[in-house]
């Protein structure tokens, strides 16, 4: 049976709190993408959104909390934590702290640190009142695909494997949250980026953000997984491969046959209404192109085309996302 999607009605809310409570999972909106949600706390409710995805146990959970008064419930604040929540939370922020131990292992596979965020939409932040607890909750995909942006994506992809989807409409963001591991806040390190920039970051934090280049093969055991998670090379994948470009131009897409497809960033005028070109934002900003980005691969992922072809974002503001999501979908080390 497919999976009951749950639009975001007081009572829906209560409900779906009381099947979190019970250790149950519930696919869940955030700004960013949507989320497979599970009380953090309970180690065997954990284990159910290993199952559910498919994920190997080395990859750990981002906790979702309501408030400061939470998130000390999982993990050790510092005065970056204090510095960084004043401005950018609730939104796509998360940090890597200290784990307290109230957090199961298997959360955290292992780390003594933990990935904690604070999300701004409105629906999950009320279930996370609601329900009182704090939610482990990676994206809402089988493990190794494209991240989910909408109720219609978690229910193609998980639809089969879970109960309940609150639906919160298409994600704002569209792109996973920045990922700062700030355990030691003068040498703060960019583990994912998102639409909150390192730069950004580091105006804030006072201290230049490095950026992690470390990237680990999936499933890797051990001692790797302790450097850098989130890393994961290849990752996001849609079925058919995916090139991606500099530049696409008139004359490459003329020397390809009509069943590739193609993604541009803006755009193009030299289009003459072929099916086969897409494009992230008509104007070319940054923003609209990160939130269409997934749902665009989504789309051309079920539309039979032989190959897909994307053209890398200009490198500022979220365009650093966009384009290592498109590296990540096509399993390039970058
Ligand atoms: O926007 C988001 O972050 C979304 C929404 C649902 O909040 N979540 C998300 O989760 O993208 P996920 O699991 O797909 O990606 C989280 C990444 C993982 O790759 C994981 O390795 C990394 O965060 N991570 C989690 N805990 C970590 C830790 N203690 N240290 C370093 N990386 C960690
Ligand atoms: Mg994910």
């Amino acid at each position: 049976m497919p999976a009951q999607i749950h639009r975001g009605t007081l009572a829906n809310l209560r409900r779906l709190a009381g099947v979190l409570r019970r250790g149950g999972l519930v696919a869940v909106p955030t700004e960013t993408v949507y989320g497979l949600a599970a009380n953090a706390l309970d180690a065997q409710a954990c284990r159910r959104i290993f199952r559910a995805k498919r994920r190997p146990a080395n990859d750990p959970l981002i906790v979702h909390v309501a408030d400061l008064r939470m998130l000390r419930q999982v993990a050790e604040p510092n005065d970056a934590v204090a510095r960084l929540a004043r401005v950018f939370w609730p939104g796509p922020l998360t940090l890597v702290l200290a784990r307290k131990a109230a957090v199961p292992p298997v959360v955290t596979a292992g780390l003594p640190s933990v990935a904690v965020r604070m999300p701004a939409h409105p629906l999950l932040r009320r279930l996370l009142r609601i329900c009182g607890l704090p939610l482990a909750a990676p994206s809402a995909n089988p493990f190794g695909h494209v991240s989910p942006t909408t109720a219609a994506h978690v229910q193609e992809g998980l639809g089969q494997t879970i109960a309940h989807i609150l639906d919160g409409g298409p994600c704002r963001h569209g792109l996973e949250s920045t990922i700062v591991d700030i355990r030691d806040p003068l040498r703060p390190v960019l583990l994912r980026p998102g639409v909150i920039t390192a730069a950004q970051l580091g105006r804030v934090l006072g201290v230049p953000v490095h950026i992690a280049t470390r990237r680990v093969a999936a499933g890797s055991a051990g001692q790797q997984s302790a450097l850098a998670p989130g890393l994961l090379a290849r990752h996001y994948s849609p079925r058919q491969p995916l090139i991606i470009h500099q530049r696409i131009t008139a004359a490459m897409v003329a020397r390809r046959g009509t069943d590739e497809a193609w993604i541009c960033f803006r755009k193009p005028a030299w289009t003459g209404g072929a099916k086969n070109i897409f494009w992230l934002s008509a104007a070319g900003d940054l923003r609209e192109a990160g939130r269409r980005l997934f749902a665009l691969v989504h789309r051309l992922d079920r539309g039979g085309w032989k190959r897909l072809h994307a053209e890398l974002a200009p490198s500022a503001g979220a365009g650093h996302a966009i384009n290592d999501r498109l590296r990540r979908a096509a399993g390039r080390r970058s």
